[in-house]
């Protein structure tokens, strides 16, 4: 392996000298398999979502392949490795993989959502945020960590329905359980697509949840429903003539009402009947405006927050048949046993419904 660190003219893509890799193929060895491409693929997209600080790929020269990682900025160290062995480049990156990728200086909602579900994805600039904001509001933590619950929840008793596909629109950095291990906890063929607009995200999904192909990772953003919808990438999963669970989970609320509200209504015509919406967010009502402002200013470089009304929430699943036990808050949603509520300082609802079919009873 060579590690240049500061960066090396050597180490150029193109013309770069022969070197002793320890990847070079044995006298009479069979030639590398696509088999093996799409293994090292996967594992050399595994790193890169990993290190966003390097940019990395393998290249065969005459009948060697070798594997190079380059820093994008000159501060990154090491620079450049350049290795034969993946087992040995994954283990030159652990520090790079500390870097911020460059243009990481402002805070990222799927970050910080990672930093409130004790993840691992997220970078100083979103602690700094949201360290002065728990100091004031510690339940926000606990508030992210029961939405994650709720998803895992919800998407379990839909499942439980007999619906077997899910959208997940808003999907967030992967977080285990993702909605396609939780779902196929119960049914074992599920088909999800994780959906978001953040390239980063679907950066880190592509290389951690697209397991097989009935789960895609699409680029795409809930304001334009149809656009989501007719993507080839979405459609390779999601039979859409067939009934789809959408969640729009800790989403909504960064998104304009009259926006928000848009897309909700397009997402519930254009469902086939039996579908699911499932859903949660932020509410004004009930919950503390100085915890609101706080967000609106924690977030005002990442999103806006437009905590809505309850009543607006209710709005959103207009005409379809909300499950038991309706609308409520995010941590007691079909939370075997009662769950006391961790704040009255802050209210996150959460609701599960069907847009009814002819002929079949409301009741879910
Ligand atoms: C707080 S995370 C929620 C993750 C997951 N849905 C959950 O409930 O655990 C919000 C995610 O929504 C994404 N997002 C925000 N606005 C969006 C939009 N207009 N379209 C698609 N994704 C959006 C963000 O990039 C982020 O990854």
């Amino acid at each position: 392996m060579r590690s240049v660190p500061g960066g090396d003219p050597r180490t150029s893509r193109i013309g770069l000298p022969a070197l002793p890799l320890p990847g070079r193929a044995p006298r009479g060895a069979r030639p590398i398999t696509d088999r093996l491409f799409k293994t090292q693929d996967r594992a050399l997209a595994e790193l890169q979502a990993e290190c966003p600080a390097v940019r990395i790929w393998r290249e065969q020269v005459c009948d060697r392949v070798r594997f190079v990682a380059r820093g994008l900025t000159l501060d990154v160290h090491p620079h450049t490795v350049i290795t034969g062995d993946l087992a040995e480049l994954r283990a030159a990156l652990v520090p790079a993989r500390q870097a911020v990728r460059p243009g990481a200086t402002e805070p990222n909602i799927a970050r910080m959502y990672s930093y409130l579900l004790r993840g691992k994805d997220h970078y100083q600039v979103d602690r700094n945020v949201l360290d002065a904001m728990l100091g004031s509001f510690p339940e926000l933590a606990p508030i992210a960590q029961a939405n994650r619950a709720f998803v895992a929840r919800a998407v379990r008793h839909v499942a439980r329905q007999g619906v077997t596909q899910f959208i997940d629109a808003g999907a967030g950095l992967p977080a285990s359980p993702n909605v396609h291990e939780t779902a196929r906890s119960t049914a074992p063929g599920a088909r999800v697509a994780y959906v978001d607009r953040d390239p980063v995200v679907v950066s880190h999904g592509r290389a951690l949840l697209a397991c097989d192909d009935r789960v895609a990772v699409v680029a795409g953003n809930i304001r334009d429903p149809a656009a989501i919808l007719a993507d080839p990438a979405l459609t390779a999963v999601i039979d859409l003539e067939q009934p789809v669970c959408v969640l729009l989970t800790a989403v909504l609320h960064f998104i304009e009402p009259a926006e928000a509200d848009q897309a909700v209504a397009a997402l519930r015509q254009l469902m086939t009947p039996g579908s699911y919406l499932v859903i949660s967010a932020g509410t004004s009502t009930g919950t503390d405006p100085e915890l609101i402002r706080g967000l609106q200013a924690a977030y005002r470089d990442a999103a806006p927050i437009t905590a809505r009304a309850e009543a607006d929430i209710a709005a959103w699943f207009s005409g379809m048949c909300l499950a038991r036990p309706g609308l409520t808050e995010v941590w007691s949603w079909r939370r075997p046993g009662r769950q006391a509520s961790p704040t009255h300082r802050a209210r996150f609802l959460a609701g599960v419904a069907r847009k009814p079919e002819p002929g079949r009873s409301p009741l879910s």
